[in-house]
């Protein structure tokens, strides 16, 4: 097997969200979210729980960085609930809210551990979305004054931010499937939102910078490589509709300072766009989008194949690419494609050309149903990670400027709609006691750090996989 070498000053950590992980949503003067609200709506969250305990991480934050500690990483991407700091979503601070941020950073430093802060990781408090939430310009403007606060208290000592995490998420699956917290289903609202996402982050970024001098100011989106399951001309369009819509909507305005004409007509065409137009956009609005960053972060599951609806299935091409098979896909049914991270990283540092990048999130769910003490030998999720790593190392090779990479996720915990249900952590979580084990992977993980390397040569553990 031979060790592929990582750049020296590459950067190995952890990912987390606060709501997935601390629990404690009624102390410490933090305010309801909107996850608070949705999760506490029948039939919303798949095991019926929600994230009032979760890990209990507010609590335990000492414990889980001392396994920070033992596993060696190097950084630790967070993020902060809004409502902790400003409970009504604006105006009042809650000192105790920022407290608790300050000395887990505090901690984290003397621990050795860089600190990445996610402003928004989808928790918006409840009281703005009273007011129309992210559909609403007034929720960007909120963002920034948060923003601001969080950043005239830790922005002496975290020198990495995140606005927001995944917009796509957000606007998509909370505004126009329901699936999500807010659960609307109107895709017009869902356009709104994005934008006003978008702007927010534009506005907040030259706050950061200002109060955080220094600082190194990103965002973190999902994207999705889109393979047409043929070579036909109906797969392909297929597959430009979705990367439309899911990957251009946001890079585009980020880094281009203007939205995909093709996927502007493809919302005109569906009929989402009112009079054909994008009224709720301004026109200082996509300068300011596009201010430039420092990093983009960038979350990868799994690819997507398209098939076109729009042509019958007999009169398309026969797939060149199958659906994958049980074997090859994680609990979450998303296949397990490392080739995809390598194909995706080429081409935004191709057609984007960030400064850098890192991978924030990265991970799969694996032996969700079996009992904490069964899972810890994780031999799959193991190979996942180091078939990602290397997909990530031949990236660099090829010339990406890839910073990092954040294993998705430190310990078991919220997986939002499919509640508990879904193992991600390279940390076992008891429900039951709260106790955290580590898994194999973790012990694996740690070995990659202390020798800046992963090995190649292993014959692939996911099938046909490149
Ligand atoms: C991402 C989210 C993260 C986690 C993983 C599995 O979309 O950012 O919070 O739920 O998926």
């Amino acid at each position: 097997m031979t060790p592929r070498v990582f750049p020296r000053d590459f950067l190995w950590g952890v990912a987390t969200s606060a709501y997935q992980i601390e629990g404690a949503t009624g102390e410490g003067g933090r305010g309801e979210s909107i996850w608070d609200r949705f999760a506490s709506t029948p039939g919303a969250i798949a095991d019926g729980s929600d994230g009032s305990v979760a890990c209990d991480h507010y609590h335990r934050w000492r414990e889980d960085l001392s396994l920070m500690r033992q596993l060696r990483v190097q950084a630790y991407r967070f993020s902060i609930a809004w409502t902790r700091v400003m409970p009504e979503g604006r105006g009042a601070v809650n000192a105790t809210g920022l407290d608790f941020y300050d000395s887990l950073v505090d901690g984290l430093l003397e621990a050795g551990i860089r600190p990445f802060a996610t402003l928004n990781h989808w928790d918006l408090p409840q009281r703005l979305q009273d007011q129309g939430g992210w559909s609403e310009r007034g929720t960007a403007e909120a963002f920034v004054a948060y923003a601001e606060a969080v950043g005239m208290r830790l922005g002496d000592r975290v020198r990495d931010w995140a606005t927001h995490n995944e917009p796509w998420c957000v606007a998509t699956l909370g505004h126009e499937q329901g699936v999500h917290a807010p659960g609307r289903r109107d895709p017009v609202e869902a356009l709104r939102a994005s934008h006003h996402l978008l702007l927010s982050h534009g506005w907040a970024v030259p706050v950061l910078r200002r109060d955080s001098p220094g600082a190194r100011v990103g965002i973190a989106l999902n994207l999705v490589p889109g393979y047409p399951a043929s070579p036909s001309e109906a797969d392909r369009e297929a597959a430009r509709r979705f990367d439309g819509s899911f990957n251009r909507w946001y890079l585009d305005p980020i880094f281009r300072g203007s939205y995909p004409p093709d996927a502007v007509e493809d919302r005109r065409q569906a009929g989402n766009l009112p009079r054909g137009e994008m009224p709720w956009v301004e026109e200082p609005d996509l300068p300011a989008i596009a201010a430039p960053l420092d990093f983009l972060g960038v979350n990868y599951y799994s690819r997507a194949i398209l098939r076109s609806d729009r042509v019958p299935e007999a009169a398309n091409a026969p797939r060149a690419l199958p659906e994958p098979s049980p074997d090859q896909v994680t609990d979450m049914g998303w296949e397990v494609y490392p080739q995809g991270l390598h194909d995706l990283l080429l081409r935004i540092h191709q057609e984007y050309q960030p400064a850098a990048v890192y991978v924030t999130e990265c991970g799969a769910a694996f032996d969700s149903d079996q009992q904490p003490r069964l899972q810890l030998a994780d031999a799959r999720r193991e190979a996942f990670l180091r078939e990602h790593l290397l997909a990530a190392h031949r990236a660099i090779t090829d010339g990406v400027p890839l910073a990092g990479f954040f294993v998705w996720t430190l310990i078991d915990n919220f997986e939002w709609a499919h509640g508990y249900s879904k193992r991600f952590g390279v940390v076992s979580l008891d429900r039951a006691t709260l106790q955290r084990t580590p898994k194999a992977s973790a012990l694996w993980y740690a070995r990659r750090i202390s020798s800046n390397t992963v090995d190649d040569g292993a014959p692939p553990a996911f099938g046909r996989l490149a």
